[in-house]
């Protein structure tokens, strides 16, 4: 692998979740987010253009590191490995992902949000992981319960992660960065309000 999945928790401690409608934001959203000083950026493959969205910000934002979200199986890691994702995300995990994350050409950082799925994931040499959906599985409070039998474990936690509380999260030492849509809030995107999002990522990396 070109870049470790260390390397990408350590590279930025906020990793936000861009669900992109329209292709011609994928670019400015993006710069807008480096801008912001947010280098890891997750692509979901909810939309349409995905794909197209990741293949474009690889090639013209050299300065991110830009993956995939939202891959649920060995199919969608061939696309968007072959789209130039540079890492990627699952949900969750079933055991043919976990495997096949294990073979791709660029890592998984497959989703657990239970003791079990770790271990799963441990078993075939995971070490990094997202929380997922963090706020819904225990937020704080299981990440902490985590810490005691999963002491090498590293967690990027997502979902219902927030202004409010994303800093409670990061003082965790198993949490090496979070994630979320709020840094990449759909009414700015779609308002090409890119000062805008800029300004959320300063904010919260102040
Ligand atoms: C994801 O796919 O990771 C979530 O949709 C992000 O969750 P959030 O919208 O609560 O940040």
């Amino acid at each position: 692998w070109k870049t470790q999945p260390a390397e990408i928790f350590q590279s930025s401690q906020l990793v936000p979740v861009m669900v992109i409608e329209d292709l011609a934001d994928a670019v400015p959203l993006a710069k807008a987010l480096v801008a912001g000083g947010v280098k890891v950026l997750e692509v979901t493959l909810r939309t349409d253009c995905a794909l197209a969205a990741i293949e474009a910000i690889a090639k013209e934002v050299p300065d991110a590191l830009v993956g995939a979200g939202t891959v649920m199986n060995r199919e969608q890691l061939d696309q968007v490995v072959a789209a130039g994702a540079q890492f990627a995300i699952s949900p969750g995990a079933s055991r043919d992902l976990l495997v096949a994350g294990r073979e791709a050409p660029i890592p998984l950082i497959p989703g657990v949000a239970s003791i079990s799925e770790v271990m799963k994931g441990l078993e075939l040499g995971y070490k990094e992981f997202k929380f997922f959906p963090a706020e819904a599985s225990g937020g704080i409070a299981a990440l902490k319960a985590f810490s005691g039998p999963l002491s090498d474990v590293v967690f990027c936690p997502t979902g219902g992660i927030g202004g409010h509380n994303y800093r409670d999260y990061l003082a965790l030492p198993n949490v090496a960065c979070v994630g979320g849509s709020w840094m990449a809030p759909t009414d700015k995107v779609r308002a090409k309000d890119w000062a805008g999002i800029t300004a959320i990522c300063k904010e919260a990396l102040a």
